[in-house]
Formats: structure tokens, sequence, C-alpha cells
């Protein structure tokens, strides 16, 4: 245990030294010639000079230690019934066979790989092989559907894609090949090969002279060493929801970011080699890089990959039996899957059925944790519950209650303090820093710490005007909130037309571009309303042309399928309906911000610019028609 306050200071003092530090405890191919680089643009680098290999520091590592018998990584699977264990030596002797069918492919060093897989282990096996041949993966939520696949196959330009004959959720098996084969016919770019690992639960039929099976792949491969990259080389890029319907490919790099992973698990989550994580999310999912794969292994800890729900796998018990069965120190979800278990299990009585003695903390991020899910989790579990802030652009938290620092007192609602690296400051609209307790845009002071996004993929103007033009000298984090009087930061909404669904972080923009693209609809607006479950749940409102005189269900019903099929499922879109007129400003611009406050029966007070008050009734009322402004 330290002194928060103390290394946390350092960390702003002489970030060289305290990152220099902590990059020892990896194997580096080669020294870097300076820990920090300020001059590089757009943003400071890590680590320039440094050779290693993140696949290598995250498996062989291990086995080379003496610890290849361990358990690696932990497969549990309850809508197929399958559990499988790998030992270190095993994960690295697939991860090693699996690099040389990509190698047999053609991917080197710098190539793409994009991988479109379920939560089985290959998902896992697929990142780590890219990274062992120093190529660049880009895995893509499951969720997604075929349009949404073909932009990100554009964006990266894989060399080849790596999928999976199905997905399969509580009520469906999800058939990926048939997304797969869409998006490659309407992708610009076309990858060479793909590779499919044939799940029982669906067939993939292979086309000739592209497809090939992964266990045919692997079985003629060469198994592969890991080939040695700059610290400064792509790991991987991971889009992620902006404002509009092209997503950000936010770029992660090898050395930062391998030394970030290994400082968490042990001052945020308290866990050490040997020690089981179970991250209860997907690999699709920022959480899933940093936490199913890339914190632990790199630890040495055992991860966990688990296939299925938190509840309806087949209960509310599904999460209390996976960590007594295997032992679980640490369990990192976020606060939605709490919410669904509490729905169907108030009381706690599914958990009553297992011992969960082994476990140490809960951590939940991904969306804001609402203070009374904290005190159920709590309360039920009799276990440290923590919060922490982080973003898909930083790989780790910003803000968290430190546990192998030094815990510190619980303020619910709040997500702790900076964590080391981040200076995290308030600013006004005009750059002025916020007094305590006022909210403002959070901004993290650069140099931002290891693994921090250097750039969007290929596109260093559009990471500048996102990230790095409002305020010169700091990056801006999209989210509004303040910091108090004991320096406790409050995350309290996002300043863009992000929204947060059930923890997966998406895009109304994107939506209101699906919905605009119908050829009945004139306007339109997507805003987020609150939900008890989800957190947030988009809601579609469109203006019909004029003289458009179709049932307005029918309509209603082609939208909704609209953004399933453009977006995916996971866009959760069910809420939509026909007004007269949107409000506006005189200048023209949507009032999103007060429909979200009538929606969710907030008090508000329309903007002075505001065209037609009347309007806001017109719309409150549609609201009604969906069960929302209530009051
Ligand atoms: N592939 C295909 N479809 C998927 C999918 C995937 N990988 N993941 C979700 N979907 C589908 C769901 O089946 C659902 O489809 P439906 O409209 O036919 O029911 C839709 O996308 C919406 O999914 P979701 O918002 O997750 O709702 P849900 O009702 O299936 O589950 C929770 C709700 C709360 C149980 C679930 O979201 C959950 O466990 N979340 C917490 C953990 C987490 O993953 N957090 C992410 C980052 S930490
Ligand atoms: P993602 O990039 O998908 O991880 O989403 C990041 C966004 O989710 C952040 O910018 C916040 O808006 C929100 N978020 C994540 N964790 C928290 C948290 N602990 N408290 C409040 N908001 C959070």
């Amino acid at each position: 245990m330290g002194n928060y306050k103390a290394l946390y200071q350092r960390s702003l003092a002489d970030p060289s030294g305290f990152w220099g530090e902590a990059a020892a405890s990896l194997h580096w191919d080669k020294p870097w010639d300076r820990v920090l680089d300020l001059d590089a643009k757009p943003v400071p680098r890590w680590f320039p000079g440094g050779r290693l290999n993140t696949c290598f520091n995250a498996v062989d590592r291990h086995v080379e230690a003496g610890r290849g018998d361990q358990a690696a990584l932990i497969y549990d699977s309850p809508v197929t019934g399958q559990k499988k264990t790998y030992s270190y030596t095993q994960l690295r002797d697939e991860v090693a066979a699996f690099a040389g069918a990509l190698r047999a492919q053609g991917v080197t060093k710098g190539d793409r790989v994009l991988i479109y897989m379920p939560m089985i282990p290959e998902a896992a096996i697929a990142m780590l092989a890219s990274a062992r041949l120093g190529a660049v993966h880009s895995v893509v939520f499951g969720g997604f559907a075929a349009n949404e696949l073909a932009t990100r196959i554009n964006d990266a330009k894989p060399k080849v894609i790596v999928s999976a004959s199905c997905g399969i959720e509580p009520n469906r098996v999800v058939v990926y090949k048939p997304l797969l084969d869409e998006a490659m016919k309407i992708s610009v770019h076309k990858p060479s090969a793909c590779i499919i690992k044939a799940r029982p639960q669906a067939e993939a039929p292979l086309i000739e002279g592209r497809d090939l099976d992964w266990d045919a792949a692997v079985a003629v491969a060469q198994p592969t060493e890991c080939v040695a990259v700059d610290a400064t080389d792509p790991l991987y890029i991971l889009y992620t929801s902006g404002t509009t319907g092209q997503p950000k490919g936010v770029v992660r790099d090898n050395g930062g970011h391998a030394v970030a992973m290994h400082w968490t698990m042990k001052h945020i989550y308290d866990v050490e080699a040997g020690d089981v994580y179970w991250a209860a999310s997907d690999v699709g999912w920022v959480v899933g890089h940093s936490y199913i794969v890339y914190g632990p292994l790199l630890a040495g800890c055992t991860t966990l990959m688990y296939e299925g729900k938190p509840v309806g796998t087949p209960d509310p018990g599904a999460f209390w039996r996976v960590i007594s069965e295997y032992g679980v120190k640490v369990l990192f979800t976020a606060p939605t899957a709490f919410r669904a278990i509490k729905k169907e299990d108030p009381n706690g009585e599914f958990l009553k059925k297992y011992d969960l003695s082994c476990m140490q903390a809960l951590f939940l991020a991904g969306e804001r944790c609402d203070p009374d899910t904290l005190f159920w989790a709590r309360d039920k579990l009799g276990k440290p519950v923590v919060d922490h802030w982080w973003q898909t652009e930083t790989g780790w938290a910003i803000a968290a209650n430190p546990m192998g620092i030094e815990p510190m007192e619980v303020k619910p609602g709040s997500p702790t303090v900076a964590m080391p690296g981040y200076d995290v400051r308030i600013l006004s609209e005009e750059g002025v820093e916020m007094a305590d307790g006022d909210m403002g845009n959070i901004v993290i002071k650069l140099p931002m710490p290891p693994s921090c996004l250097p750039t969007l993929w290929g596109n260093d103007q559009r990471f500048i005007d996102a990230y790095l033009s409002k305020y010169p000298g700091y990056y801006l984090t999209g989210d509004a909130g303040y910091r108090d009087k004991d320096g406790y930061l409050w995350i309290m909404s996002r300043t863009d037309d992000v929204i947060n669904v059930a923890g997966h972080r998406l895009s109304t923009g994107a939506m209101e571009e699906v919905l605009a693209g119908h050829a009945d609809v004139a306007e339109c607006a997507v805003i987020g309303v609150a939900d008890a479950l989800k957190g947030q749940l988009p809601l579609g409102m469109v203006v019909l042309k004029a003289g458009v005189e179709r049932d307005e269900k029918e309509v209603l019903a082609e939208l909704v399928k609209r953004v399933r099929d453009l977006i995916g499922p996971v866009a959760a879109f069910k809420l939509v309906t026909v007004v007269k007129r949107l409000p506006k400003t005189r200048s023209g611009k949507i009032l999103r911000g007060t429909m979200v406050k009538i929606a969710d029966s907030e008090a508000f007070k329309p903007p002075a610019t505001i065209d037609d008050p009347a309007i806001l009734d017109e719309i409150a009322e549609s609201l009604r028609s969906l069960g929302y402004a209530k009051d």
C-alpha cells in the first residue's frame, strides 16, 4: 500500500520517472531512448525508441518465468454449456499457431486484422496472434450490423478478417456469416482472406478462394515467434461512437498500453499474478480489450471469458455461480448488469446459494453508476464497490478508487479521484478553470499518461478537431462534471451526441443519419432518455415529408427495422414517434437538450433563442404517447 496523494503528485511532477519505473516490469527487446517525447505531434508519445512485443509480455513471458501450467484463460459459456481452461503454455501454443495461420495469409507487421467474433476464446487468440506478428487488430462488436462492419473495413483496410459462424444470444443464434458476406459486398476495401471459426450452432458456407476454416488453417500452420515492434507502433484500432455515423478509430500503441495495463492491475484493482480476474463485458468494447485480454494477461492473472448474460443464462445467480466456481477475486462490469440482476432478484436470494468468500471487490464502469445500484451491490455482496470512470480513448481509468494504493472513502455517485498521470481540469466554455463544485467541461492537461490515444486511425486532423482544438494544450473528454472540495470528480453527462445504452456507447447522430435516409422522413432528432434498466435509451422523433399519407405505424416500424438493419440490434432503438415539428432556436438548431429534459420530466427553462415555444407542448404530448414526459 502507498500514499495516493504522493504517488499522484509524483506522476505529474515527474512523469518520466514514474512511468519509466512502471515500464521496468515488462520485457523490452530494446530499451526506450526517452520515456516521454514531449515534442511529438499531435500529442506527446511514450517510450520512443523502445521495442517490445505485447503478446510476448502477455503470454510467453509467463511461460518462460515458470508459470506455464497456470490457468491463463477460462472460457465459461452458459449459452452453449461449454467450459474450457487454457494454461499459459496452451494459450501460447494456440496463439503461435494462429499467428502462423495469419502469416500464411500474408499478414506481417503493420497489417490490419479485423476481428468480428462472439465471446469465444478464439477471439482473444486472434487478438494476441495479431499482436504477436506486430499486426494491428480491430475488433468489431458482434451486435453491429453489416453496414457498420463495412464502414470499419473501409477505414481500417484489413488484409484479413477473422470471424465465426455465429454468436449466441439467449433468444437466438446470430449467424455472422451472412452479415460478413454482406459487409464484404458493400465495402470498397476488399480483404484478401476471411478465417472462420465454425461453431456447431450454425454452419458457415465458405466462399472458395477467399474463406478458410479456422481449424483447417491452424492444422497446417507453422507456429510463429513474436515480432518486436516499436513502442509507438499501433497494437490495435478500436472504433467508437462520435457525433456522426463515421465512427472514430481510436489507436492504441504497444508500449504505453502495455505499461499502463500492467500498472493498473496492481494499483487500481489490487490483483497479482495467479489471481482470477473477470471482466464481464465483451471483447468488442474497450473494457474487453483492456480487462478481458491485455490487463489480466500482462499481469499473469487468470482471465475469464464469459459467454452469457447477468440474467436469463439461466438465472440472476449466473455471476455468483461463476465467481464461486473459479475463485474470482475481482469482478468488473457495467452498472446496468447489476440493475438487471437487482430487478430479477431484488432480495439477493440467488446470492445466498454461493460462497463468494474469494471475492475481494466489484468494479463498475461504462456509464454513470447511480447510487442505488452501488448501495444494492455493496449491501448484498458485503464487498467494496468501486465506480471508476474512463473511455475507449484512454484505455484505463481516468478516475478511480485506487484499491492497490490506498482505498479511499467512497462517495456514491463519484468515481473518486484522478488516477496518476491524469491532470484533470474542469473548464468553462471560455477555458477558465471552474471553482470546486461548479460544473464545466472535463479536460485532461497534456501530456496524457501512457495508453491514451495518440491519434485517430489515419486521421490526425479529426483527432485534433475532435479532442484538442477546443482548449489548446488539453484533451477534451466529452464529459461534463465537477470536482468537489475534497478533489473527488463527479461525471454528470456528455457534452456531445453520445449516449450510453446498457453500458454501450452509441451515437444519436448516427441514428439520425439512418432515420433521415428513410424516403418519408423530412427531418428528425434522436435523444437519449433515462431508462431504469439500461441507463439511457434512444428515442426518435420524426417529421414526415409533406404529402406522405401512409399509415404512421407502418413508417415507424420501418424506422425501427432500419436502425436495427443498418446499425445493429445493440442500438436498442425501439422508441420512435411522429411529430409535426421539431423545436429549434431561431438559427435553426434543434433543441435536443430541452427535449431530453421534457422526456425525463425534469424542470427546464426554454432557451431565450427558441423560435416557437408552443412546439414544446406538442413534443411533450408525443413523448407521453411513448410513456415519457409523465409529470
Ligand atoms: N451480438 C448480437 N446481438 C447482440 C449482441 C451481440 N454480441 N449483444 C447484444 N445484442 C443484441 C441483444 O440480443 C438485444 O437484441 P434484441 O433487441 O433482439 O433483444 C440487443 O442487442 C440489445 O442488447 P442489450 O442492450 O445488451 O440488451 P439485453 O436486453 O440483451 O441485455 C443487459 C441487457 C443489461 C443484461 C446487458 O446489456 C448486459 O449484460 N450489459 C452489461 C455488461 C456489458 O456488456 N457492458 C458493456 C461494457 S462494460
Ligand atoms: P466508452 O468509450 O464506451 O467506454 O464510454 C465512455 C463514456 O462512458 C465516458 O466518456 C462517460 O460518458 C461514460 N462513462 C464511463 N464510465 C463512467 C463512470 N464511471 N461514470 C460516469 N460516466 C461514465
